[in-house]
C-alpha cells in the first residue's frame, strides 16, 4: 500500500525447518487475522506441500498459476495471484512441482532473488505479505528470506523445542551479510501451548532465556479448532470465531500491527 507516497509494505518470512511446529497454522491464520482487521494481505504458499493452500481450500493439483509455474516464468505474478472467502486476503498457492524448483534453481546465477523477483511487481498493491516455508534450509527458504524483512519463528513448546534453533540462526545470519541485509527477526512464536503441561511452561522460560525480549508476548494455544479448520478449507477465524486459537490468532495480529512489522 502507499502510504503517503511512500511504499510501505511488511514482508514477513514464517520459517523454521522442523515439521510440524506451527508454520502454517501461524502463516495461514495471522493472515487470516490481519486480513479481517482490513490490512491487505498476500499470502505466499513456499512449500511443496501446499498446506496453507489446501487449508484455505484450494485444490492445487488443478491449479496451473501457483508459485512454482511463476518462478520458472509461466506467468506473472498478478496471473497467479486468487481471491480467498476473505475480502481482504488473497494468495499464490503452491504446487508439489515446487519440489523440482530445488534442482532447477541450483545452477542458476541470482538463484536466491527469483521469489523476489517475482513479487515485485505486486509487492505494493498489498500491505503485508507471508511466506509460508517448507520445514527445510534449501533453496526455496532462501528466496523466501532473500524476499521478506522480518522473520517470524514458530516454536512447539515441546522439549525439543530449540533443537536446530542454531543452524536456522546461522542461515539467518548467513544471509542478513551476504544476501538480504533488510532481513531482521520480528519474533518467536510460542506454539502448542499446553498451560497445564508442566513442560510447556519450562520450554517456554528456557526460549524467552535464550532469545531475550524477541518473543512475542501472544503465545498460541494447542486449540483442536486450528488443527480441525484446515480439513474445512478455512482459516479458524471463519471456522470457529470463539475458539481460544482465534482469539490467539488475533492477538499475534495486532501484536504485529502494533510492532510496525
Ligand atoms: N496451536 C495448535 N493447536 C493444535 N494443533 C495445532 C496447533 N498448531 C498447529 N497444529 C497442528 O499441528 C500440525 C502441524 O502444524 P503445521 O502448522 O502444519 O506445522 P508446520 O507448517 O510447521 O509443519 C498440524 O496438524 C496442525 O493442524
Ligand atoms: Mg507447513
Amino acid at each position: 500500500m502507499k502510504v503517503g507516497g511512500q511504499v510501505n509494505t511488511k514482508k514477513i518470512v514464517v520459517a523454521n525447518q522442523k515439521g510440524g511446529v506451527g508454520k502454517t497454522t501461524t502463516a495461514v491464520n495471522l493472515a487470516a487475522s490481519l486480513a479481517i482487521m482490513e490490512k491487505s494481505v498476500l499470502l505466499i504458499d513456499c512449500d511443496p506441500q501446499a498446506n496453507a493452500s489446501s487449508g484455505l481450500g484450494f485444490d492445487v493439483k488443478k491449479i496451473e498459476q501457483n508459485l512454482y509455474t511463476g518462478l520458472i516464468g509461466e506467468y506473472r505474478a498478478e496471473e497467479i495471484i486468487q481471491d480467498t472467502d476473505l475480502k481482504f486476503l488473497k494468495i499464490m498457492p503452491s504446487s508439489h512441482d515446487l519440489v523440482g524448483a530445488e534442482l532447477e534453481l541450483l545452477d542458476k546465477t541470482g538463484r536466491e532473488y527469483y521469489l523476489n523477483n517475482l513479487i515485485r511487481d505486486i509487492e505494493n498493491d498489498f500491505e503485508y505479505l507471508l511466506f509460508d516455508c517448507p520445514p527445510s534450509l534449501g533453496i526455496v527458504t532462501v528466496n523466501a528470506l532473500c524476499a521478506a524483512q522480518k522473520l517470524l519463528i514458530p516454536l512447539q513448546c515441546e522439549y525439543y523445542a530449540l533443537e536446530g534453533i542454531a543452524q536456522l540462526l546461522r542461515t539467518y545470519e548467513l544471509v542478513k551479510t551476504r544476501l538480504n541485509n533488510e532481513l531482521d527477526i520480528l519474533g518467536v512464536l510460542l506454539t502448542m501451548f499446553d498451560k497445564r503441561n508442566n513442560l510447556c511452561h519450562q520450554v517456554a522460560a528456557e526460549v524467552q532465556k535464550y532469545f531475550q525480549g524477541k518473543v512475542f508476548k501472544t503465545i498460541i494455544p494447542r486449540n483442536v479448532r486450528l488443527s480441525e479448520a484446515p480439513s474445512h478449507g478455512k482459516p479458524v477465524i471463519s471456522y470457529d470465531i470463539r475458539s481460544t486459537g482465534t482469539i490467539a490468532y488475533l492477538e499475534l495480529a495486532r501484536e504485529v500491527v502494533r510492532m510496525g512489522g
